[in-house]
């Protein structure tokens, strides 16, 4: 009778199967911009020079590297190593980071509402 040894383990089943679900849940709320545009967020970073201080996916050039590269950014749970990696936190992070985080040396920069939201819609393309 060696199929009964298997039988107490499907008990385990759901709760294996819910540490699953919640293991793959890394994006609540959605990280995703609803009516931003990715392509036209690269743009605007090249135009903004955030390559400066950024290594970034799709800019080949500068690649600086006081800030760390954004590749694989959507994946990240944290924003500078200190705030929940949400949409709306993102947005306000790039539209004026020491607004947030007095010590931080990543600046604020003069963007428009739909540059900011373009760019976060960008990063959030950035799966490794
Ligand atoms: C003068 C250099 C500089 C420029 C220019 C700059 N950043 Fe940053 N950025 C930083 C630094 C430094 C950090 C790390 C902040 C911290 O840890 O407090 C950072 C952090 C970030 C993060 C969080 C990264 C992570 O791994 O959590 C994002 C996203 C980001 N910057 C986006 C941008 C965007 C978009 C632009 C252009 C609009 C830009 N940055 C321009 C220096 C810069």
């Amino acid at each position: 009778m060696k199929r009964a040894s298997v039988l107490p383990l499907l008990g385990l089943l759901p709760a294996v199967a819910a540490a699953l679900s919640a293991c793959a849940d890394t994006s609540d709320p959605p990280r995703s911009i609803a009516g931003a545009d990715p392509a036209a967020g690269l743009a605007a970073m090249r135009r903004h020079g955030c390559g400066a201080c950024h290594a970034i996916p799709g800019l080949d050039w500068p690649r600086g590297v006081s800030g760390p590269a954004l590749r694989g950014f959507a994946d990240r749970p944290l924003i500078a190593g200190r705030f929940p990696n949400r949409p709306d936190v993102l947005v306000d992070f790039i539209a004026d980071a020491p607004a947030m985080a007095p010590d931080t040396a990543m600046p604020s920069f003069p963007l428009s509402p739909e540059e900011t939201r373009d760019m976060a819609a960008y990063l959030y393309t950035l799966h490794d």
